[in-house]
């Protein structure tokens, strides 16, 4: 289809819309916005959970059939170990590079196991940055205050003290490393500002700061010679006489074959949810984002936490079709881009939090004020040309390389012509309940990541999963090397399995479906 005459309101009131400046709106304007417009206050999309530990908790549908799922493991398989090591780290993306790197850098046998190949993650497509307290306006406690009311203050202070204060000393490992953060034209680190921010706060690598840091820390594993068991997904943990973790059953997707790894300690880093798919949203989310470690961690008994909030970023790619859901990054909005509806007008202070933008862009729509593709699908406008006339020639290019040629690829010149952008399903706000080393209420599992929970309360903010990764990934390599320095292997039972599927006969709750889900369902098995 043709987008090009519906855009034409857009071309038309630039210049007017220069001239404008939208005010943030109140906490009450914002509240009662998100409470109309917003799919986590959608009623109909959500159950209680049945049993185990977070019994009568609300959460979506697709979560709670995750959470109650069966194991695709029968509760007689034999548990002669095939790997026996320290520490499990299951997950290839930046939590579980990260983990694996710090629990190896303090002598522990370390494997790492992942369901794709090392890498392939949410991790490596993350685009606008790594929030860190740099720049000499700024400070962890200024980071601290921004995340804590853009998490509508209901982040947990231990876990956010603990990220805002490492921040720094993460972004030092990381330049040790070498990974090539941008820089102002005297050397120093250029910090942008994300939505809901009051300070200059991102360190970027253009519009691919995951991929680069990803490129960094896969070398760096592969140099530390740490075992890798790759396409190899994590389809039961194991557990001991007295309930503590003590290793997990993985499936190797070549052969189909159960490999059994006995580990004094694991870490789960299996990622967020978004091929769940809630409430039908497509999602910015790779391939194997179907909520493994959630499940895998809920059925040895570890409660989650704010499962009943999950983001949707506001600008998801909705036409070409090829494009559908996935990230256009709010660094254009960062940079100046407006969110333009189909009659030209402005609608929403374009750097407020992800909730609020998202919830404007829905109102929009909802009311009458999108532009309809041939496919039927509906959205807003991000005025992308916008960029080229406010900040010269060129600017697009070389911010955003790679959302140029994206675009490009499906003859779209997001240089001339603005994109067409509707929320996506981007990041799972809760998770597995953590302490501030990442450590479950069960003994000797550690999650860390996106299937962890807590930190960022019920909105994230920009930039700060990259941080949560590095940091609670560092955490949990390092408890779970200590720990391992002081206990012995634990026996390798299914005994916490058998009493999972003890409750769910006892609730009544037959015919679940099998999780970890592994691949997404409308994948060719
Ligand atoms: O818009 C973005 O670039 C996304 C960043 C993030 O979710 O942290």
């Amino acid at each position: 289809m043709d987008v090009q005459p519906l855009h034409a309101a857009v071309h038309k009131s630039r210049d007017a819309r220069q001239r404008q400046t939208l005010p943030r709106l109140s906490p009450a304007e914002r509240d009662a916005l998100i409470k109309k417009f917003h799919p986590d206050h959608r009623q109909a999309a959500y159950r209680p959970i049945a049993f185990g530990p977070n019994k009568g908790d609300l959460t979506v549908h697709e979560l709670a059939s995750i959470l109650e799922g069966d194991s695709s493991i029968p509760d007689d398989l034999p548990l002669v170990p095939d790997h026996v090591v320290d520490v499990l780290v299951v997950g290839g993306g930046g939590a579980g590079c990260a983990a694996a790197l710090h629990a190896h850098g303090q002598g522990a046998d370390v494997l790492l196991a992942t369901k794709l190949r090392l890498g392939d993650s949410n991790s490596v497509m993350a685009q606008g940055g790594i929030q860190v307290a740099v720049a000499p306006n700024d400070s962890p406690v200024q980071h601290f205050l921004d995340t804590l009311k853009g998490g509508h203050m209901k982040n947990d202070h231990q876990l956010l003290k603990t990220m805002v204060e490492e921040g720094p000393s993460i972004a030092k490992w990381l330049l040790e490393l070498g990974v090539l953060f941008d820089r102002d034209p005297d050397g120093n680190l250029h910090v942008k500002k994300g939505g809901g921010s009051t300070r200059e706060r991102l360190l970027t690598c253009s519009d691919y700061t995951g991929l680069e840091i990803m490129r960094v820390l896969k070398d760096e594993m592969l140099n530390q010679r740490i075992q890798l068991l790759e396409f190899a997904a994590a389809m039961e943990l194991l557990s001991d006489d007295q309930g503590a973790c003590t290793g997990a059953v993985l499936k190797d997707l070549d052969n189909k074959r159960f490999v059994v790894v006995a580990a004094k300690t694991v870490i789960l880093a299996t990622g967020g949810i978004g091929r769940l798919h809630i409430q039908g949203f497509p999602t910015s989310n790779h391939y194997g984002a179907t909520g493994d470690g959630l499940a895998l961690a809920y059925r040895i008994g570890a409660p989650v936490t704010q499962i009943d909030t999950f983001q949707y970023h506001p600008s998801g790619g909705v036409y070409p079709e090829q494009l559908v859901g996935q990230l256009v990054t709010e660094g254009i909005r960062s940079e100046g881009g407006h969110l333009v509806n189909a009659k030209g007008d402005r609608f929403v202070n374009e750097l407020d939090t992800r909730d609020v933008v998202s919830s404007s862009i829905i109102r929009e729509c909802e009311e009458g004020r999108g532009v309809r593709t041939a496919t039927g699908r509906v959205g807003v406008w991000l005025d992308t040309p916008l960029l080229e006339v406010e900040s010269g020639k060129g600017t697009l290019e070389k911010h955003f390389p790679a959302m140029v040629r994206q675009y490009e690829r499906y003859g779209v010149d997001i240089r001339a012509d603005p994109v067409l952008i509707y929320p996506t399903l981007h990041y799972q706000n809760g998770g597995v309940k953590i302490d501030v080393n990442g450590e479950t209420p069960v003994k000797n599992l550690w999650v860390a990541g996106e299937t962890s929970g807590g930190l960022h309360g019920r909105n994230r903010l920009m930039g700060n999963s990259l941080l949560d990764l590095m940091v609670f990934g560092k955490r949990s390599g390092l408890a779970a090397a200590a720990r391992g320095q002081t206990i012995v292997q634990g026996r390798l039972t299914l005994n916490h399995l058998q009493r999972f599927r003890a409750d769910a006969k006892q609730h009544g709750v037959t015919h679940q479906m099998v999780s970890p889900m592994v691949l997404p369902a409308y994948t060719r098995q």
